[in-house]
């Protein structure tokens, strides 16, 4: 179970984080939403350690992470695997060695093995014979998967996905989404996937939660949020901006627009 404890943090001057609290039971899928630079990200990677808050708490199955040396963390983090914002493979190694990265990182596994495990979660996301391809010679969506199959490299307990489908067609989107979901099915991966695409969140969500302005703001299954009526969650499921948002744009035309 991962629990988030009053989490707070400024970065740039900003205080990105004011206090947020979530809890994600083992096997469960979250997926997080919230406006561009609300601070998505930034919770993933506390979650991660790879920012330590100003103050409040992590818990991973019980334990807070948070006052962990970086050793320590080394521990806790092999229980994680993460699709990182954009993918972010090693343009310079092999499909192989990406997803091997993991393996490399915490055990002493002979080659022949760790190649027999590349190849296994290869399969999981549906790619065969590209081992030795770069990722420069790969479609977004193949891309994609060879990053899924990295981070499930090391069998992880905890599955955190950062964006996952930006950028895909709507068909391979379907094709990641589904994966996210067997995953969290057949592995009993506990899940938390951040998203813009509303279409994904209703597939895989057993519960939403939207970040706005550092705190949390809906924390419900799906049909709870979209049947929220607090116009703040309204109007990010429906795709609207505010009126502040509209008046940047329109200035003293953006109430005559927001009335159509
Ligand atoms: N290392 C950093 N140093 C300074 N500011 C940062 C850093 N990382 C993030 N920020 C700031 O924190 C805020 C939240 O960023 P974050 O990347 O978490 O947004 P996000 O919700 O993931 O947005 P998007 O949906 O566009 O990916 C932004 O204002 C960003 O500029
Ligand atoms: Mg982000």
């Amino acid at each position: 179970m991962l629990e988030i404890r009053d989490l707070h943090k400024h970065l740039g001057g900003k205080h990105v984080l004011r206090g947020v609290n979530l809890t994600v039971p083992t096997g469960e899928a979250l997926v997080i939403i919230g406006g561009s630079g609300c601070g998505k990200s930034v919770l993933l990677k506390h979650i991660l350690g790879l920012f330590k808050p100003d103050s409040g708490q992590v818990l991973v199955d019980g334990e807070d992470t948070v006052p962990l040396p970086e050793r320590e963390l080394f521990r806790v983090r092999k229980r994680f695997g993460m699709l990182f914002q954009g993918g972010a493979l090693f343009d310079s190694m092999t499909v192989a060695d990406n997803v091997s990265f993991a393996l490399d990182e915490h055990s002493k596994l002979p080659a022949s093995e760790k190649l027999a495990i590349v190849q296994k979660k290869l399969a999981v996301v549906g790619l065969k014979g590209v081992e030795k391809v770069y990722p420069a010679d790969l479609s977004g969506g193949m891309k994609k998967r060879v990053a899924l199959a990295r981070a499930i490299a090391a069998d992880p307990d905890f599955l955190l996905y950062d964006e996952p489908t930006t950028g895909l067609d709507p068909i391979m989107s379907d094709v990641i989404n589904e994966l996210i979901v067997k995953l969290k099915t057949t592995l009993n991966v506990t899940t938390i996937v951040v998203t813009h695409d509303m279409a994904s969140a209703r597939k895989i969500a057993d519960k939403m939660a939207m970040l706005h302005e550092g705190t949390i703001r809906i924390h419900a299954t799906p049909d709870e949020l979209y049947a929220s009526d607090d116009d703040v969650v309204k109007r990010f499921i429906n795709g609207l901006a505010s009126v502040e948002q509209m008046k940047e744009v329109w200035g003293e035309e953006a109430e005559k627009r927001m009335a159509k």
